[in-house]
C-alpha cells in the first residue's frame, strides 16, 4: 500500500489523515478539537492553541506508527491560519518526511476546503464554489487544483466569525455556529429588523460587521445578555441568521445568474449549516445549477482534505524532490477580488 500522510493545524484542530494513493479511499481520519478549551474565552487563543497541537499531534501520529512502513507522501497545510498553530503541524511534517526519505507537500487550506468535496470521489472541474468558514468568506471560480480565482469576498468578517460572535454577545460558548444555527431553528425571523449587509450596493462583496454591530445593539436594547429571555436568543438568532442568508444568496445570485458554469458548491465549516444549505439547494435549483455539497464530518477542518488535494498532485506528477520544501506561512493576509488563491 501507498499512503499519503496529511496533517491540518492551521486553528484549534489537530487532524491526521491517510490517503491510499492506488484507491483514493480514506483510510485513517482522526481529529481532536480544541473547542471545550477555547469555550471560555469565546473564541481561538493562538499560543493556547499551539501548545495544545504540540500535544495533540504526536499523538496523533503514534496511533499510525504500524503504517508508517507505507507512507509514501506527506502533505500538510501551510497557510493561512494562525502562523503558530501552522507551525506545529509544519514541523511535525517536515521532521516525518526527512526523516522517511519521502517528499513532502504543502497545501493551501482554502483549496483543501475546495477538495474536501471529492474526498473519496473524482475531481471535477469548473465549478463555482462558495466558501465560508471561520477565517474567510468567498466566491472562487475553480477550474484546476491550482486555479481558483476569487470572484468575490469578505470586507471585514467571516460568515463563521459572525456566528461566532453573536454566540459570545449572548453569552454563549464557542464555535458559536452550531448553538446560533439550533436557537434560529425555535426563533421568530421577523422579531428583529435587522438589515441585509450591502443590499442597495451595486458591490459583488461580502460584509458582517454592520450586521454584527446590529445584533450587539440589539442586545444592548434588551438589557444585556444577562436579561435576556430564551425566546429572545433564538428570535435574535433567527433573525440574524435571516440577514445572513439574505445577504449570501443576494450577492451570489449576480455571480450565479451570468454564469455558464453548471456545477455550484458549498463549503467550509459554516457549510454544515442547514438553513444556509437549504437556501442555495433552491437558488441553485431557480438556474438550473447542479448544487454539491460536503459530507458533514468534513466541513468543518479536517486533514482528509489536505490529503485529498495531494492526492490530485501525485496524480497531476507534480510531486516536489524529496527534500525540496516549499513552505510559505503567510498568515491570514486578506485576499481580494480578481486574485488567485
Ligand atoms: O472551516 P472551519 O472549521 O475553520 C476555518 O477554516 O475557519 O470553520 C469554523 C467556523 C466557526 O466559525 C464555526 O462557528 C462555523 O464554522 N460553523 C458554523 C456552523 N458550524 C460551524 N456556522 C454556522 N452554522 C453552523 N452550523
Ligand atoms: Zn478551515
Amino acid at each position: 500500500m501507498s499512503l499519503i500522510l496529511s496533517i491540518e493545524s492551521s486553528c484549534d484542530d489537530s487532524s491526521l489523515a491517510l490517503t491510499d494513493i492506488d484507491s483514493a479511499k480514506v483510510i485513517h481520519h482522526k481529529k481532536i478539537s480544541q473547542e471545550r478549551e477555547h469555550s471560555r474565552y469565546g473564541g481561538v487563543v493562538p499560543e493556547l492553541a499551539s501548545r495544545l497541537h504540540a500535544v495533540a499531534l504526536p499523538r496523533l501520529l503514534r496511533e499510525i506508527s504500524d503504517r508508517y512502513d507505507d507512507i509514501s507522501l506527506v502533505a500538510v497545510t501551510s497557510e493561512p491560519g494562525l502562523s503558530v498553530t501552522l507551525n506545529e503541524g509544519l514541523m511535525m511534517a517536515r521532521t516525518f518526511a526527512l526523516f522517511k526519505g519521502v517528499p513532502l507537500i504543502s497545501v493551501h487550506h482554502l483549496k483543501g476546503h475546495v477538495y474536501s468535496l471529492f474526498i473519496e470521489k473524482e475531481s471535477f472541474f469548473p465549478l463555482l464554489v462558495l466558501l465560508v468558514s471561520g477565517g474567510h468568506t468567498m466566491i472562487l471560480k475553480v477550474t484546476g487544483a491550482d486555479d481558483m480565482e476569487i470572484l468575490a469576498s469578505s470586507m471585514d468578517d467571516s460568515v463563521g466569525e459572525s456566528y461566532d460572535k453573536v454566540a459570545k454577545m449572548m453569552g454563549l460558548g464557542y464555535p458559536g455556529g452550531p448553538i446560533v444555527e439550533r436557537l434560529a431553528r425555535e426563533g421568530d425571523p421577523d422579531r428583529f429588523d435587522l438589515p441585509v449587509p450591502l443590499r442597495n450596493s451595486p458591490l459583488v462583496s461580502f460584509s458582517f460587521s454592520g450586521l454584527k454591530n446590529a445584533v450587539r445593539l440589539t442586545v444592548e436594547s434588551l438589557g444585556g445578555a444577562e436579561n435576556m429571555s430564551e425566546k429572545d436568543m433564538m428570535d435574535l438568532s433567527a433573525s440574524f441568521q435571516k440577514s445572513v442568508i439574505a445577504h449570501l444568496i443576494q450577492k451570489s445570485k449576480k455571480i450565479l445568474s451570468r454564469t455558464d458554469i453548471g456545477d455550484f458548491a458549498i463549503v467550509g465549516g459554516a457549510s454544515a449549516n442547514m438553513a444556509i444549505r437549504g437556501a442555495f439547494s433552491d437558488l441553485c435549483s431557480r438556474y438550473g445549477i447542479r448544487m454539491h455539497d460536503v459530507p458533514l464530518q468534513y466541513c468543518s477542518d479536517n486533514a482528509a482534505m489536505i490529503g485529498r488535494y495531494a492526492l490530485d498532485i501525485v496524480r497531476e506528477k507534480r510531486l516536489p524532490e524529496v527534500g525540496d520544501i516549499d513552505i510559505t506561512v503567510s498568515g491570514n493576509k486578506k485576499v481580494k477580488s480578481g486574485e488567485k488563491l
